[in-house]
């Protein structure tokens, strides 16, 4: 017989997959087979939660994964769980299932979603799980390192061939609407210019002055990361091609940032979190989100946790133009 809180814990992986996903999984269900509680796997995010599409999760089925990339469990965007319908028959699954503990693991939208199953009566731990590291609670979301890892992976690459044929290279990174990312591959690969949402270029001074003045200063060949949505990579190589007269190649980096096996920041992070949000549920704890403060692994109250904002750190930023010639 279990001293825990629950019984029967389902855990679920939603929004965008980020290397990790999977070791927070195996964490989870080894640390709840620990205590002698049940889990189940929810397939394909919330909308295996309105369907009732669970699986087995028991030791065996999570051997070998933490350095696997992606999730086990699939991943989706819900909309229908939106709804107010999509919204009861997932409740109601949890109660015909019996989960009375759910783990649900993913970024800002998954949180949404946790919280409102939380209002209604489902207890919720939420673990924060997306390259972007937009989340404002957690100083560290799983996937982060590796995805940024595998962008600069990319950038240094690049680096070789525009060097070759002295060239510019524009290239596009992920991160919604936050420049996280872009800032850290920026600063990682010595970027020339790095445009980010946070801090809004002047085009004509900031990016074309700058390659002018580099050029001047020795360097033949140049790298512009941008942040996905701030506007068209295409455009702007165009432009630099039009009045810098350097040849300029587009790069879109896209998904493989969020594929690979993660690295060992994000094995260990994800490991950590799926063993604390299970021993929240076991205490009786609910309507909670595990984060890190730090390096220190914590947890805060899911309410509270989602209007907390996180602000790109100005200095990260400003040490970019410092460190280009
Ligand atoms: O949130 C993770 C992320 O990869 C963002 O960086 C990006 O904007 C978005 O997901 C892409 O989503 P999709 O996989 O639906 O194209």
């Amino acid at each position: 017989m279990s001293k825990s809180a629950v019984n029967r814990i389902g855990i679920l992986t939603s929004g965008g997959d980020a290397p990790g996903m999977n070791a927070a999984i195996r964490s989870a269900v080894r640390t709840a087979s620990g205590l002698g509680i049940e889990c189940v796997g929810i397939l394909r995010g919330y909308n295996g939660l309105m369907t009732g599409d669970f699986i087995k999760l028991g030791e065996e089925e999570v051997k070998g994964i933490t350095g696997r990339g992606g999730t086990m469990l699939f991943t989706a965007r819900s909309q229908e769980f939106m709804t107010d319908e999509g919204f009861q028959r997932a409740v109601n699954t949890c109660k015909f299932m019996g989960i009375d503990g759910l783990i649900t693991i993913g970024g800002d939208g998954t949180f949404q979603g946790a919280l409102k199953l939380s209002k209604a009566g489902v207890k919720v731990v939420g673990v924060p799980c997306t390259i972007d590291n937009d989340i404002g609670c957690t100083t560290y979301t799983i996937g982060f390192d590796t995805a940024c890892n595998t962008a600069i992976e990319a950038v240094d690459k690049l680096s070789d061939t525009m060097q070759s044929h002295e060239r510019c290279s524009v290239v596009e990174v992920m991160g919604r609407r936050s420049g996280h990312l872009a800032l850290n591959v920026g600063i990682a690969t010595g970027a020339t210019i790095t445009m980010i949402p946070e801090f809004p270029v002047n085009f004509e001074k900031d990016v074309i002055d700058r390659i002018r003045s580099a050029r001047i200063a020795g360097r033949t060949h140049f790298t512009i990361i941008v942040a996905e949505g701030i506007e068209p990579v295409n455009d702007i190589a165009h432009k630099i091609n039009e009045t810098t007269g350097i040849e300029t190649r587009v790069t879109t980096i896209g998904h493989i940032q969020r594929g690979g096996a993660p690295l060992v920041r994000d094995r260990v992070t994800a490991s950590l979190m799926g063993n604390r949000a299970v021993m929240l549920l076991a205490a009786g704890e609910d309507g909670s989100v595990v984060v890190m403060d730090g390096d220190q692994c914590t947890d805060l109250d899911i309410e509270a946790a989602l209007r907390m904002k996180k602000a790109l750190d100005p200095d990260a930023y400003h040490l970019l133009s410092a460190l280009t010639s």
